[in-house]
């Protein structure tokens, strides 16, 4: 009988019994372990929705059976075990914890509103139940006590009842008032958010690893912020603790003088926060006053869309009935307060299995070796690759074929993989080395001395680099061959027909149409665009022909520069040292290219081919009138496409860069534009319409 079935007719027999017991042990167990490794040790061992799904599980069990629930259950407490070198701190108010909504979708928050009016009795007729929407911050819950308006005592949550004692660490968080002004009341606790900002976290772990280069013994890197603030705030030595740069937010308060003596009479919990920041707090601009289920689900999506650019990590949001008085009315059940509840956003780190390690070889010849997982939806998406980047960082990951790892996916950045599970390594798994002869061509594989990469040395004898020489060519940025796709590529290098990007124009529409999945129809128009293609650029070509470190911009300067192609093919490495942009290891390439005789020989093959394009002088500088100015094209443009108008704009010696910053001339705006003119407009930097930017084309200030 499966889990669900708990819930059915069929009374359980003595066999399901047993099982749902053991389970529960199993569970409580397992739960018990990751606690500790993440609130006593600061080292969890697997993602929190891992943990999450094994506390539901257990929950499941627990209510279903309620006779399998033990006092010493996980799901009866609140946190974690006190450190016993912390002095304990009994908690006047005890924290409470939070229920947490898993259904991450809108739904989530409509349920909640939905329970309030229930419990409050509203009937439909009566208005929105009006709520606070926090952000549901991603580090360790604090509560700060003053007394007489003095910082005297910090202490975590710890089980909820009885907390540590970090005062000495906290007093170094220079957001944290440590006086407040003489309006705030005799007694009160503040409670609220330590965590510490991505960038601080990334600073952080730049120096450990520094600090480890240097030998030094002890210390570590740290898996996410929340763990290093966690760390942070749980040292004993606070002077380790001052130099881990923590920040704080106020959501909250507990202890507080009656009003009688002079305490402050709150309405609601809004106004409460909006009293918390006068008195030097910090609180999340974000946090919002929202009517009813529909402000909850727009508060929801808002945050979701925002949640990448915010300097720290929330995993949720927090929904609060905002007047006090039906806080107090609704009450706690089981030590969760009735009125509150946190909405989760899926989770950005997943656990999951490697598969596999391939090596997959790139254009020019570099292996990369790739970790094949098991597929886990993670940040949004199914994800079954992670690139280990070189044989270095797949050792110093330690990534190994069989292991469990925990794959994190944030925004629009690729999936990695942050750490390996290492209780979970299976008996005999491997180191990972990098093989010594290509996976595909079978040529020796060589890494240069200070250079992290291992390359395949068969050149285009390797079919792998062959086919995306070939792809590279196609480029619609390069040669722009329309319909020349992937599998169709593959086919043609695997079947011989195509060893040189030459062979590409001499192509027969019968074999081509004999391809698997070309009908005629497509082989016609493949030969159309190749035919079309013959008429190039130089810029095009140079780029096209996939010299290694020679991107589309280079190409351009190049081009620029020499004017014709033998100019460029015959340059010394001094000579092309002259090229704007070009430096000894790209003049080095370039040299070294054109110093192969195979090399000249597929240039001339391709000329011989018919491909040609109108060959000038080398430009000089004053013919560019846009040089210096840096362009940051956004939206749908109604005059011309992007493309063309980044060519247009480079030909007249602009840059055009892909995202807005201080050294931004000008942010050419389209129908649709997004967040780079809003980043534009923050910054005061001048942004062009369609008009703007006919303007700068012809050379007039816009
Ligand atoms: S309110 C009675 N608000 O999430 C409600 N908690 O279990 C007490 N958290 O331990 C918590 N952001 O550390 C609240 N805006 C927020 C929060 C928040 C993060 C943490 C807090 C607490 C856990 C919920």
């Amino acid at each position: 009988m499966s889990t669900l079935d708990l819930f059915g007719d069929a009374p359980p027999s003595d066999e399901d019994k047993a099982r749902d017991v053991a389970r529960a042990a199993e569970l409580r167990a397992l739960l018990h372990h990751h606690a500790h490794c993440y609130y006593t040790l600061d080292a969890p061992e697997v993602p929190d929705a891992e943990y999450d799904r094994l506390f539901r599980d257990l929950q499941v069990l627990e209510t279903a059976h309620p006779e399998l629930l033990t006092p010493d259950s996980p799901t009866q407490r609140v946190g974690g075990k006190v450190l016993d070198a912390f002095a304990s701190v009994q908690h006047r108010v005890p924290m409470l914890s939070i229920r947490t909504e898993t259904d991450t979708e809108a739904s989530g928050a409509e349920a909640f509103d939905a329970r309030v009016r229930k419990e409050l009795n509203l009937s439909e007729a009566e208005p929105a139940v009006q709520y606070v929407a926090e952000l549901k911050f991603d580090g360790l819950a604090m509560s700060l006590r003053y007394e007489n308006g003095v910082l005297v005592q910090a202490a975590t949550r710890g089980d909820g009842e009885t907390g540590e004692e970090v005062t000495a660490n906290i007093r170094t968080i220079g957001q944290i008032p440590l006086r407040l002004p003489a309006d705030a009341p005799p007694v009160l606790e503040v409670r609220g958010e330590v965590y510490m900002r991505r960038d601080d976290f990334e600073k952080l772990n730049e120096r450990q690893r520094a600090r480890i280069a240097a030998g030094m013994k002890g210390e570590k890197t740290f898996v996410n912020p929340r763990n290093a603030a966690a760390g942070a705030v749980r040292q004993l030595d606070s002077g380790i603790a001052a130099e881990r740069p923590l920040s704080f937010f106020a959501y909250g308060w507990g202890d507080m003088t009656p009003a009688a003596e002079g305490g402050p009479v709150w309405g609601t919990h809004f106004e409460a926060l909006q009293q918390l920041k006068s008195w030097g707090f910090p609180v999340a601009e974000q946090t919002s006053c929202v009517q009813g289920a529909a402000g909850l689900v727009g508060f929801h999506q808002r945050m979701a869309a925002e949640r990448d650019a915010l300097p720290y990590d929330i995993d949720g949001v927090v929904y609060k009935v905002n007047r006090l008085d039906w806080q107090q009315q609704l009450g706690f059940v089981t030590r969760e307060p009735r009125w509150a509840v946190a909405h989760k956003y899926p989770a950005q780190e997943e656990m999951t299995t490697v598969l596999a390690i391939d090596v997959q070889v790139g254009r020019t010849g570099k292996l990369t070796p790739v970790a094949k997982l098991a597929p886990v939806f993670v940040g949004g998406v199914t994800v079954t690759n992670a690139t280990l980047h070189n044989e270095l960082e797949a050792r110093r990951k330690d990534v190994r074929v069989g292991d469990t790892v925990i794959v994190r996916r944030a925004g629009d950045v690729i999936p990695e993989v942050v750490s390996v599970v290492l209780d979970k390594r299976p008996a005999g798994a491997e180191l990972f080395t990098m093989m010594s002869h290509c996976p595909v061509c079978g040529s020796l594989a060589e890494r240069e001395e200070g250079e992290a990469d291992h390359r395949c040395t068969g050149g285009l004898f390797c079919s792998a680099q062959r086919k995306q020489a070939v792809w590279h060519f196609a480029h619609r940025r390069a040669m722009d061959i329309e319909g020349l796709g992937d599998k169709l590529v593959d086919q043609l290098v695997d079947s011989g027909q195509v060893n040189t990007l030459a062979d590409l124009y001499h192509l027969q529409l019968d074999t081509l149409a004999n391809m698997d999945r070309m009908a005629e129809k497509s082989a016609v128009n493949l030969l159309d665009a190749l035919e079309k293609s013959k008429q190039a650029t130089l810029p095009r070509f140079v780029f096209g022909l996939g010299i290694r470190h020679v991107g589309e911009a280079t190409a351009k300067e190049l081009a620029r520069h020499f004017g014709q192609l033998a100019a460029i093919m015959d340059a010394s490495e001094d000579a092309l040292l002259q090229v704007p942009d070009v430096g000894p290891i790209v003049a080095h390439s370039i040299h070294t290219f054109f110093a192969q005789a195979h090399n000249r020989e597929v240039v001339q093959a391709l000329r011989d081919a018919g491909i040609h394009w109108p060959e000038g002088d080398a430009l000089a500088p004053t013919e560019m009138p846009l040089a210096g100015l840096t362009v940051v094209l956004t939206g749908t443009l109604q005059s011309m496409g992007r493309d063309e108008a980044k060519d247009k704009l480079e030909a007249l010696g602009a840059k055009v860069a892909g995202s807005v910053s201080k050294k931004t001339s000008y942010v050419v705006a389209g129908a649709e534009a997004g967040s780079k003119l809003d980043k534009a407009q923050a910054l005061g930097i001048k942004v062009l319409d369609d008009a703007g930017l006919a303007m700068l084309l012809n050379g007039e200030k816009p």
